[in-house]
């Protein structure tokens, strides 16, 4: 019911024509909203290849790792921007001016996370590509103005789900001889020295993403041989979870010129997940990626997840709608993005 309402709202949203809400949108992340920045990169965590990109006419696969849009492009979609944003990897010249999309698969807060599958763009070089874009705003428009416009365009930041499953439970990695407290402090410790360096650098409205139930998707479920959810990895993002919003807190009182919130990043249902067998749609090859070129399943509308980790254009779409106008208030904290963006 909770699932069919949101299909409803969302399908009766309208883009709104003409300028953006902000004039500049710029993306932090990992693989849930990467689009197409680690294509040219050598790592097994890349999906510009078919069945990726299914349900994108005229993008197919772009190197998004789901079968349509991304819970950030929708979210473009909402503030009113044509285009969807570019990645890093190909933005160049006055395209740098809306915005860019830095997120890079298997990604995270610390530097090493996702070195088990190659190489990546952790949070600390996607902020180091910032830098490097808002020194080549400045070349183009000069100081004053770039001061303003960066002070008045939304940022996302979504991190922490590799520094989980792409780290701390990773078998034998140096992570996981700290108990979970220990690591979830590490991580925010870093997580707030980096959102205070995209402060620096003139970010004003930033919304930072919570982390999803890790412990349910398809492969943590095939890899426990429980045919259940992994507890013990969703226990351990919760941890994580729970201390965003004293982050938002804090930062909210250490710089009163700026506003941080942080939304609920994969608000699926705990229902939907028991509901919807954690089967991914597409066949999967051993890492939990599509098989490329495969065929996928026809009922990507109603599942959860595409691959083995990765939701659906679905669980986007609702996860952006939860983000953007928060319908269930308890979902963000203090605010929604539309309210970020228009106060
Ligand atoms: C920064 O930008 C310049 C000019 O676009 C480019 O040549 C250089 O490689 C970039 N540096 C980094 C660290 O991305
Ligand atoms: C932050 O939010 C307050 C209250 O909603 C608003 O008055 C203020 O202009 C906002 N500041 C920025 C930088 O968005």
């Amino acid at each position: 019911m909770l699932l069919f309402s949101f299909l409803v709202i969302s399908c009766f949203r309208k883009v709104v024509h003409g300028e953006p809400l902000v004039p500049c949108y710029f993306i932090f992340g990992d693989s849930l909203v990467d689009n197409g920045n680690n294509n040219n990169l050598q790592t097994s965590a890349k999906a510009n290849h078919a069945p990726y990109g299914i349900d994108l006419p005229g993008v197919g696969p772009s190197g998004r790792f789901t079968n349509g849009r991304t819970m950030v492009d929708f979210i473009a979609q909402d503030l009113g921007f044509a285009d969807f944003i570019p990645p890093h990897a190909t933005a160049s010249g006055n395209d740098l001016l809306r915005g860019v999309n830095y997120a890079s698969a298997s990604a995270g807060i610390l530097p090493e996370t996702g070195s088990n599958l190659g190489t990546h763009i952790s949070l600390d070089d996607q902020l180091q590509n910032h830098q490097n874009v808002t020194k080549a705003i400045i070349a183009s428009v000069g100081e004053a103005k770039t001061t303003q416009l960066l002070n008045s365009c939304l940022y996302t930041v979504g991190m922490g789900s590799n520094d989980f499953i792409n780290n701390y439970f990773v078998k034998g990695s140096p992570s996981s001889q700290k108990t979970l407290e220990q690591y979830a402090t590490l991580l925010i410790d870093r997580y707030t020295s980096q959102l205070k360096a995209l402060y620096g650098f003139g970010a004003r409205k930033i919304a930072l993403f919570q982390l999803g139930p890790v412990g349910c998707t398809p492969f943590a479920v095939a890899t426990s041989g429980k045919n259940a959810c992994v507890q013990e990895m969703n226990d351990a993002v919760t941890i994580f979870n729970n201390k965003l919003r004293p982050l938002v807190d804090q930062l909210n009182d250490a710089f009163t010129d700026a506003n941080f919130t942080v939304v609920n990043g994969l608000a699926m249902p705990t229902s939907w997940l028991n509901v919807v067998a954690a089967i991914p749609c597409c066949p999967t090859d051993q890492t939990g990626l599509c098989l490329p070129n495969s065929t996928p399943c026809l009922t990507r509308s109603i599942r959860a997840f595409f691959d083995g980790f990765h939701p659906t254009e679905t669980v986007h779409r609702i996860v952006a709608a939860t983000a953007y106008r928060a319908y269930i208030p308890t979902e963000v904290y203090p605010t929604d993005i539309y309210h970020l963006v228009t106060s």
